[in-house]
C-alpha cells in the first residue's frame, strides 16, 4: 500500500557548509519526493535540545544539540508516496560507515554525528517536527 506522507528534511551543517543542499535537493526530487517548503535557518542549542527531546537520556544527547546548533541548517517538507521511509532509505544508515552505497550518507557523511541528513522516523513524529519548523 502506498500513502502520501509528509516528513521532515534537514541538511546539517556539516553537509550545508560544503554547499552539498542542492546534490542533496537532486536525489530527493529524482525519486519523487516534491519539496512543498524549505528554508535555510541556523538555530539555538536550547531549540536544538527541544528538538531532539526524545535522545534526551542518550549520552550523545549533549553533542547532537551542540552540533545542530553551530551552524546553518536547511529545513524541508518533502511529500510524496511513503515519504517517511523512502527519506529513510535515501538516507541509509545512520553511521555512514554503514550505510548502503549511493545514499546520502554513504555519499557525503564524515561521522555518525557529522551524517549530513536527518529525517523523521514515524507519521507521528514526521508532524511534530514539521509543526517545529514551519508553525502556522
Ligand atoms: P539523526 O537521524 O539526526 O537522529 C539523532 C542523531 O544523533 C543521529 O542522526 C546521529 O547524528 C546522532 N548520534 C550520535 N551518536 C549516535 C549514536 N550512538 N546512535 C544514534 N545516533 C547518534
Amino acid at each position: 500500500m502506498s500513502n502520501l506522507e509528509q516528513t521532515l528534511s534537514i541538511i546539517k551543517p556539516d553537509a550545508v557548509e560544503r554547499d552539498l543542499s542542492e546534490n542533496i535537493k537532486k536525489i530527493f526530487i529524482k525519486n519523487n519526493l516534491e519539496i512543498k517548503d524549505s528554508k535555510k535557518l541556523q538555530i539555538t542549542k536550547d531549540e536544538a535540545a527541544e528538538f531532539y527531546k526524545v535522545h534526551q537520556s542518550k549520552p550523545f544527547f549533549n553533542d547532537l544539540c551542540a552540533y545542530l546548533s553551530s551552524g546553518p541548517i536547511e529545513v524541508m517538507i518533502l511529500e510524496g508516496k511513503n515519504a517517511i521511509s523512502l527519506n529513510r532509505k535515501l538516507m541509509g544508515a545512520t553511521d555512514p560507515k554503514n550505510a548502503e552505497e549511493n545514499t546520502i550518507r554513504k555519499l557525503y557523511g564524515i561521522s555518525i554525528d557529522k551524517n549530513s541528513v536527518h529525517g523523521s522516523d514515524s507519521v507521528d513524529n514526521a508532524k511534530i517536527e514539521i509543526k517545529f519548523f514551519f508553525k502556522n
